[in-house]
């Protein structure tokens, strides 16, 4: 039998709790260790969730160096992803699983894309939303042809292209595969931005990207349009269409074919959409891990696609930087081309 994943927690806010709350319904994780540079907020999760035996620190190069242990859950801002990582590399840790977006620039995106592909050290981003019970599900008709081929997209993030749009992108990738880009555009509205995670965001977003079999979509953050929620993606195929909320909620859709399929799917309700993706993604990944290192190499919410999204992200920035449209791949851009829009304005 294999032994139980020993398991050390980075961020003990509200991921870093959602994340305890996750792994707990499996008996494969043992959290052995928890840091936060707040002692208070490590030892109240501690306290919280009964892990009576976890040590608390408050430095994660002490903690790694100390227990080398088998898994490293990051649940920080996306600032500290390189350095995390780095210190995962140095002290032998098998796998880190981060929290999303990818990184806050790209120079530090293309660093740990390197380490991820030199060492051994895995690494995954919590897409959690591929674990839903009706994304799944969507990912079923559409492979049955609920809408026959899929010519065009529209992709929707409710708000921070950087922070929301990495779900959406990898929500299309989640029901087609690893469809890559091939060029981009876009435009943006600073009124209103935002900042979260002490990283900026625009206040409103639109754009093109095309991808490398053809397939056109729109993008659009911010835009407060007219939908029934402001997440997700719409699929339109050359059979019908599919409007799905971030969870896979169908709001609406046409089919030639499948209609009482798709009937079936739009009657489930939000908490049957969402399922508990989470704990659905703890236990797929602890799956994997016991599957062997193929399988785990191989796991959903490995690195490349909160990379492709972060690169197709930076690009769209980049193209409104540059009021050109952008090849992938990304080159010559090293930090968050946002930031050089804002500090022209
Ligand atoms: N996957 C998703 O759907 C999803 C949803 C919401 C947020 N997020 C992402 O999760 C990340 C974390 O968000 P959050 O809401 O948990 O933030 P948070 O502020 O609630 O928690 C971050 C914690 O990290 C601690 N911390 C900061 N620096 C540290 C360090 N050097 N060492 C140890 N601990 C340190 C802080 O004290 C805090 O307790 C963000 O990047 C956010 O984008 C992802």
């Amino acid at each position: 039998m294999n032994p139980k994943i020993q398991t050390a927690l980075i961020g003990c806010g509200r991921r870093g709790r959602l994340h305890t709350a996750g792994m707990l319904q499996d008996t494969r994780y043992d959290i052995v260790a928890v840091c936060d540079i707040d002692l208070d907020a490590a030892k109240k999760l501690t306290a919280d969730f009964g892990l009576d035996n976890a040590k608390i620190y408050t430095s994660y190069d002490r903690m790694l160096d100390e227990l080398r242990p088998e898994l490293v859950v990051q649940a920080l801002w996306p600032q500290h992803r390189l350095a995390v990582y780095k210190s995962c590399v140095k002290y032998g840790v098998k796998h880190m699983v981060s929290e999303k977006p990818f990184a806050d620039n790209f120079g530090d995106a293309r660093e740990i894309r390197r380490l991820a592909l030199e060492s051994d050290c895995r690494l995954s981003y919590t897409h959690q939303r591929r674990f839903s019970p009706a994304n799944r599900k969507v990912r079923e008709l559409l492979a049955a042809g609920a809408i026959g081929d899929v010519t065009r997209v529209d992709l929707y993030a409710y708000r921070h292209l950087l922070d929301c749009g990495t779900h959406t992108l990898d929500q299309l990738w989640s029901y087609l595969g690893d469809i890559p880009v091939s060029r981009v555009y876009g435009s943006l509205e600073l009124e209103g931005s935002v900042k979260w995670f002490d990283v900026p965001g625009e206040g409103s977003f639109a754009g093109t990207v095309i991808y490398e079999n053809g397939l056109y979509g729109s993008i659009f953050a911010g835009l407060g349009e007219k939908r029934p929620e402001q997440s997700g993606v719409t699929l339109y195929g050359t059979k019908g269409y599919m409007e799905l909320g971030w969870e896979g909620r169908l709001y609406s859709y046409a089919s030639l074919d499948m209609r009482s399929e798709l009937a079936g799917l739009a009657s489930w309700s939000d908490g049957e959409c969402c399922g508990d993706n989470i704990a659905l993604m703890w236990r797929y990944l602890a799956d994997c891990r016991n599957s062997g290192d193929d399988v785990l190499d191989n796991n959903e919410i490995n690195w490349r696609h909160a990379y492709n999204a972060v690169e197709v992200i930076f690009a769209l920035y980049e193209s409104v930087r540059t009021s050109s449209s952008i090849t992938l791949p990304l080159e010559g851009v090293d930090g968050n081309p946002l930031k050089d829009i804002i500090a022209r304005k």
